[in-house]
């Protein structure tokens, strides 16, 4: 069992803001957050020179950082990088302590233009991988001794969109399994709150990382900011 003196590692997947690709999405910008408040950090992602430029920009800025690629998404993807996370990070040295689900497949049309294939993608990569980055973090977890002061093994967080809770004119297939995330993400809270792990659901206005004043000191224990959230859910 990892105890309270091992390193806290953090656990990302999903990297890289397609839309700007400049680095500043949720899971790069969270993966240098965690870093700079010590958290080592892995960082999933489907491959590219992004993630691995990210983990040397982290590393070289006196952080710790160790890319993990996959090839797509799948249960299988994902539990292999879990594994080579394990071997990364081992125990007793490094405790798993947090999570994130950040990877996302939107789809924004009609929905008599959908085709079958773009509706499966985003139950896949959505809802099947979630499932699939969740196994791998609860069993991470369950490993992990009780963390005092916030009392959890570890926190599993997802990012959800605002189609996570609305429908809109063009998010069906988007909605739905962004709806599917988040109850997978509720479901989870309730079986395994009990066994002192936190999992909370995140809007994006929420996950935004912004640096704070130099006069305040970056709290990170996850559960003392985000619990409030959780309790939501
Ligand atoms: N951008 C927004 O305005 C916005 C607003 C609200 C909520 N969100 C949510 O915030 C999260 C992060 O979004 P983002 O905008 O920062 O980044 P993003 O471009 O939406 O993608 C997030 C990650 O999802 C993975 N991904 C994207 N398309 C995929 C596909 N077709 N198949 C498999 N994986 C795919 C990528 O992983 P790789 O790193 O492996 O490429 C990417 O890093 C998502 O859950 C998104 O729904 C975004």
């Amino acid at each position: 069992m990892a105890s309270q003196a091992a390193k806290r590692v953090l656990v990302v997947a999903g990297m890289y803001f397609q839309r700007i690709g400049n680095g500043s999405g949720t899971g790069a910008s969270t993966a240098r957050l965690f870093a700079k408040n010590g958290y080592s950090v892995a960082l999933i992602a489907r491959g590219g020179d992004f993630v691995n430029n990210l983990a040397t920009e982290i590393n070289s800025s006196g952080g710790q950082a160790a890319p993990f690629t996959v090839p797509s998404y799948t249960h299988d993807g994902i539990t292999s990088a879990w594994d080579a996370i394990h071997q990364r990070f081992p125990k007793p040295e490094y405790a798993i302590r947090a999570a994130l689900f950040n990877v996302g497949y939107g789809v924004w049309k009609p929905f008599l233009d959908i085709t079958p294939q773009e509706v499966q993608e985003s139950l896949n990569t959505n809802v099947a991988a979630a499932f699939s980055f969740s196994r791998g973090a609860i069993l991470a977890f369950k490993d992990n001794d009780i963390e005092e002061p916030n009392g959890k093994r570890g926190a599993l967080i997802f990012t959800g969109a605002t189609a996570s809770t609305r429908g809109n004119v063009l998010t069906s297939a988007f909605a739905a399994a962004k709806f599917g995330t988040r109850a997978l993400s509720q479901s989870l809270a309730k079986e395994f709150n009990k066994q002192n792990i936190h999992v909370a659901h995140l809007s994006r206005l929420i996950v935004q990382v912004k640096p704070r004043p130099p006069d305040q000191q970056e709290s990170l224990t996850l559960r003392s900011d985000w619990s409030p959230i959780a309790s939501q859910l």
